[in-house]
């Protein structure tokens, strides 16, 4: 059904000479890091003051000493790297932008396997790698390694702080860019910071939040939500040794960092710098939503958040420009536009978010064949700056959280809680009709709440058990859930093995502190004798990898899908089909999605009015299906790319 004519090839253009008879002297400059501090300084400083009063100029002049001892010991290499992107600041826009997550360990063993498997993500198309927390965390349970006892040293399993360079520029040399976590909303129990607390350093104390009753911790309760009801009920945790109550926001042994002292982003800044040298290209900013906490709210996306954020990103433009934020933001769409910036700050706070919103849509569509949910909400986010760019997914590490908002359902006349209901049960495989094989996670009993865990394949119901026929559908599906994480307009991140359909790991909770997280169903082991199957059109894995690969491909030859552009959604005709548009200056793309299992129009009116009438579609190289009936026909979870300037 959907046999891929091949894309006609880019033209290629010749390398630039290199210049001859001339040798570099170091790339560092007094010059330049002077013209790059006027540049960035009032970004620096005037955040600070906002946060810090009086101590912000004393606080922002700390940050420039740091960032003048790292900016003399950057290397030569990254250096360059910094003025090629500083030429190139939209480096993260670009079509050709393809991102890849994985853990370490379960993907390729350890940091020198990964660099042993760089030819399986470029046989991908991969540019950007995210690689799963990989500095030293705490002993047994550390939620995956986001719970880091020393952020200067890497995971003794995995290798160490030389093997990260040397695969940082392993990467680099292969046009790829290297992505890690910073967690800076909490520490390990285990860190320095806070066993110096425990052993009563004040200075160190002043580290957390630590109270003596539970008197502020209730008055905090009262308006915060739970983020692992389940496993890691309340916000708060006894500490024997401090005889007081520490904030832990997330599990017990994860001690949230107090940002209000200005101490404690010093550290950060430093902590950031060191990764920078070591060649990082993007810190993944993890829960930095909860880094600000005021009494009577949610602790969440407070105003101080987006001020400190761009701080720390003007010290890395003053730096090592070469490095980007993404915000790991799952917050509501209406508070989500911040962390790249509003007002004043547009633009000048992360560069990446989550699209949350497009992901839980997909699987809304999926799961219900509708498409008036995901219009309606889609359609209310407000425009992000053109700097910004969005990172889009279909599946990551996480839990799918279901975040509808109960207005968007009411507007298109659906109850929030219920639909969000049937799509946990959906795909829990608890729904009449579901073939879906994801999990429950933690089901909130006071809310009612429930989350689901599950790789793209599973919640699909695809594995080894599938039907012929249903293998076809669910691997169509799965084509047109990527088509829309790939032609959205943002970087595409495929999270590790769901390039390969690869199931839930069926014995996810025998390994040890895994037990009680069924997030480690969709984390498994990357299947390499099912890699080896990647270029067999008759296994699943092959169909799978050459439908991504196919719109990889396509889309790298789109300049319509760089990130600057808006999409938008068009009217809905047939509720089972989604249309969007991107207007950028070259032309019009059109994105045609069925998001359901039987044919669909598309009508003809629309198609006319779009201009897309002799459109060719991108993906399969032919002309419009048009119907006797004057419309355009969709086969089951068929799609369409299209642009009005290809004939
Ligand atoms: C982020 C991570 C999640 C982790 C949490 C605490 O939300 O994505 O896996 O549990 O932060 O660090």
């Amino acid at each position: 059904m959907f046999a891929m004519a091949p894309i006609r090839p880019a033209v290629r253009i010749p390398a630039a000479p290199r210049p001859i008879g001339w040798t570099g002297q170091g790339k560092a400059s007094a010059e330049m890091f002077a013209a790059r501090l006027e540049r960035w300084w009032p970004d620096l400083v005037e955040p600070l003051t906002a946060v810090y009063g009086d101590r912000g100029l004393t606080l922002a002049t700390e940050l420039v000493t740091l960032a003048e001892d790292a900016y003399r010991q950057r290397s030569d290499r990254l250096h360059a790297r910094d003025l090629q992107r500083m030429l190139h600041p939209d480096w993260l826009q670009e079509p050709t932008m393809v991102g890849y997550a994985a853990y370490t360990e379960r993907f390729a063993g350890d940091l020198r396997g990964v660099a042993e498997r760089i030819p399986y993500l470029a046989d991908l198309g991969v540019t950007y790698l995210h690689l799963m927390p990989l500095l030293k965390p705490r002993e047994g349970d550390n939620d995956g390694g986001y719970a880091v006892a020393d952020y200067r040293s890497v995971r003794p399993d995995l290798g160490t702080t030389a093997d990260l360079e040397a695969l940082a520029e392993q990467l680099h040399d292969a046009g790829m860019s290297l992505v890690l976590d910073l967690v800076l909303n909490h520490v390990a129990r285990e860190h320095d910071w806070a066993q110096r607390a425990r052993a009563g350093e004040s200075a160190y104390l002043d580290y957390f939040y630590t109270y003596p009753d539970r008197d502020i911790p209730d008055a905090y309760e009262r308006t915060l939500p739970e983020v692992f009801p389940d496993f890691a009920p309340g916000n708060f945790t006894w500490d024997e040794d401090l005889q007081a109550w520490v904030w832990t926001t997330f599990n017990e042994f994860q001690w949230d960092v107090n940002w209000s002292n200005p101490a404690v982003v010093a550290e950060y800044a430093s902590i950031i710098l060191n990764l920078a040298n070591r060649g990082v290209d993007v810190l993944r900013l993890d829960a930095i939503a909860f880094i600000w906490k005021r009494m009577g709210t949610d602790c969440q996306g407070e105003p101080e958040v987006h001020l400190i954020t761009q701080a720390l990103r003007a010290l890395t433009r003053i730096a090592c420009p070469a490095v980007a934020f993404k915000a790991e933001a799952i917050v509501a769409p209406s508070k989500l536009l911040a962390y790249f910036g509003r007002g004043a700050l547009a633009g000048k706070v992360s560069d990446l978010a989550y699209h949350n919103s497009l992901m839980v849509q997909i699987w809304s569509m999926l799961a219900s064949g509708k498409v008036s949910l995901a219009v309606q909400a889609l359609r209310g986010l407000p425009a992000k700056p053109s700097t910004a760019t969005w990172l889009t997914y279909l599946r990551c590490h996480d839990d799918i959280g279901w975040a509808i908002m109960d207005d968007d359902a009411a507007a298109v006349g659906l109850h929030g809680w219920s639909h969000r209901r049937f799509l946990a049960n959906w795909y829990a495989g608890a729904h009449p009709g579901s073939r879906a094989r994801g999990l429950v996670f933690q089901h909130n009993a006071e809310t009612g709440d429930m989350r689901t865990s599950g790789s793209a394949a599973s919640l699909l119901g695809l594995d080894e058990h599938t039907a012929a026929d249903d293998v076809a559908l669910a691997l169509a599906a799965l084509r047109m859930a990527h088509a829309l994480v790939l032609g959205w307009g943002g970087i595409p991140v495929i999270w590790s093995g769901d390039e390969l359909a690869q199931p839930n790991d069926p014995n996810w909770a025998s390994e040890p502190a895994h037990e009680e997280d069924n997030r480690w169903a969709h984390r498994p082991r990357l299947d390499w004798d099912r890699a080896t199957t990647r270029h067999d059109p008759a296994s699943v894995a092959g169909r799978a990898f050459a439908d991504l690969t196919d719109l990889i491909r396509a889309r790298s030859h789109l300049p319509h899908l760089h990130a600057s552009i808006e999409t938008r959604v068009d009217d809905v005709d047939d509720p089972g089909v989604l249309v969007t548009v991107r207007d950028h200056p070259v032309g019009r793309f059109v994105g045609v999605y069925n998001v359901t299992a039987q044919w669909r129009p598309w009508l003809g009116h629309r198609v006319h009015g779009l201009g897309m009438a002799e459109a060719v579609d991108w993906l399969t190289d032919s002309p419009l299906a048009w119907g006797g009936d004057g419309h355009v026909w969709l086969p089951p979870y068929g799609v369409l790319w299209l642009t009005d300037d290809r004939h």
